[in-house]
C-alpha cells in the first residue's frame, strides 16, 4: 500500500516536471550556423514606429538569411489579447511583419502587459493555426543544435504585480499556486541547463535582470534565477521590459545581459548608467537586435528604426579539441 502511494508520488512529480518545459527542435543552417532578430515590447498596430521597426526587421532578416524571431514579450498592448478572437493579433503582428525574411517561426514569451488580458489566448494553438509563425508559450526550450535556448516565463516572478496590482487584473490562471510554480520552474531550468550539451547557452525572459533603463534590475531574478544561470555558465541573457536597447556586461561572471524591447513606444527619457566597465551599450529608442551564432563565434548587431547599426559586439570560444 505505502509503496503505490510512493510510485503514484514519484509518477506524478515526473508529470509535473515534464510539464513545464516543452522541448522543440530547430535546425540549423548547413553549415551550422544559425541567425535570428530578437524584438519586444511591440504589439500597438503599428504605432509608435512598430511598422518602421517592423519593416528594417525584413531588410536585415534577408541580409541575414535569418532562421527565426525571438520576441521578449509584451506582444500586445495594453492587456494583451482579449481572446483568440482579439482583431489586435492580426493588427498588431500579422499585418505589420509582412516581409517575406520575417515569414519564419516566432518564438515569444509573455510580458506583464500580456498577463492583464486573456493570458490563454496567446498560448493557444488556434492563433498557430491561423498565422503559422506564432508559437507563445510560459516556459520552453528550443534546440537549435549549436545553441540552446532557455524561455522562461519571469512575470510570476515579480511580487508587485501580485501584492500592488493596482488598477490591473491579472489573469493567474495556470499560475497559482505561485511559490510552487516559481520553484518548480528555477528546478527544471537548472536541470535542463545542466544536462544541455550546446556549446551556446542562451536565457530568454520578459523582465531585466541588468538594466540601466526606467524599470532597472528585477530583484526578484536577481536573487533567484541569476545565480542558476551563473552557476550553469550560460552566454547570454536576453529581455526586453525596459522599452529600450542595451548591453551590459558582468564583472564576475561572462554573462551578457541585451535588452531588446524597443519594438514600438519608446523614448523614456530615463537612464542610470552603470559602472562603465559593465555599461556597453544603451540607446533609448526603437530598434531591434540580430544575432549570428556559429560553433566558434556570437555575433550581435543593434538596429535603430532607419536600419542603422547602433552597436556591434562579438564573443569566441575556441572549438573543442580532439583530446
Ligand atoms: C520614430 O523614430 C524617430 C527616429 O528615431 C524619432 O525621431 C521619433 O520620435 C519616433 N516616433 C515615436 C512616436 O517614438
Ligand atoms: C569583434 O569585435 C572586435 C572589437 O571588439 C573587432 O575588432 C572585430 O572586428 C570583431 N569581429 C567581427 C567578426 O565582427
Amino acid at each position: 500500500m505505502s509503496l503505490l502511494v510512493f510510485i503514484d508520488t514519484i509518477a506524478l512529480c515526473l508529470v509535473v516536471s515534464s510539464a513545464l518545459l516543452q522541448r522543440f527542435e530547430e535546425a540549423a543552417k548547413a553549415d551550422g550556423s544559425l541567425s535570428f532578430l530578437v524584438i519586444g515590447d511591440w504589439g500597438r498596430k503599428g504605432a509608435y514606429n512598430q511598422s518602421e521597426v517592423a519593416f528594417q526587421m525584413g531588410v536585415v532578416g534577408e541580409q541575414l538569411k535569418i532562421d527565426f524571431v525571438i520576441s521578449t514579450g509584451d506582444n500586445f498592448y495594453d492587456s494583451g489579447l482579449t481572446g483568440i478572437d482579439d482583431p489586435g493579433f492580426d493588427e498588431s503582428f500579422t499585418k505589420i511583419y509582412t516581409s517575406s525574411s520575417l515569414q519564419k517561426q516566432w518564438y515569444s514569451v509573455l510580458g506583464n502587459h500580456d498577463y492583464r488580458g486573456d493570458v490563454e489566448a496567446q498560448l493557444s494553438p488556434v492563433l498557430t493555426n491561423h498565422d503559422g509563425r506564432w508559437l507563445c508559450l510560459r516556459s520552453f526550450i528550443v534546440n537549435a543544435e549549436v545553441a540552446e535556448f532557455f524561455f522562461v516565463d519571469t512575470t510570476p516572478f515579480v511580487d508587485k504585480y501580485f501584492t500592488e496590482p493596482g488598477d490591473h487584473v491579472y489573469d493567474w490562471r495556470g499560475i497559482r499556486p505561485r511559490k510552487t510554480y516559481v520553484s518548480n520552474l528555477l528546478k527544471e531550468v537548472d536541470l535542463a541547463l545542466q544536462e544541455s550539451n550546446a556549446k551556446w547557452k542562451i536565457v530568454v525572459g520578459h523582465h531585466t535582470i541588468r538594466s540601466a533603463g526606467l524599470h532597472g534590475d528585477t530583484d526578484e531574478l536577481v536573487k533567484q534565477l541569476l545565480p542558476i544561470l551563473q552557476a550553469n555558465n550560460i552566454d547570454l541573457f536576453i529581455n526586453g521590459h525596459d522599452h529600450c536597447l542595451q548591453h551590459i556586461s558582468s564583472i564576475d561572471s561572462a554573462i551578457q545581459f541585451f535588452t531588446s524591447g524597443g519594438g514600438s513606444k519608446a523614448w523614456k527619457g530615463v537612464v542610470n548608467w552603470r559602472n562603465p566597465e559593465e555599461m556597453k551599450f544603451y540607446y533609448d529608442g526603437q530598434g531591434f537586435m540580430s544575432v549570428q551564432v556559429t560553433e566558434t563565434d556570437i555575433d550581435i548587431v543593434f538596429y535603430d528604426v532607419f536600419g542603422h547599426v547602433l552597436h556591434k559586439w562579438n564573443t569566441s570560444k575556441q572549438p573543442h579539441r580532439a583530446w
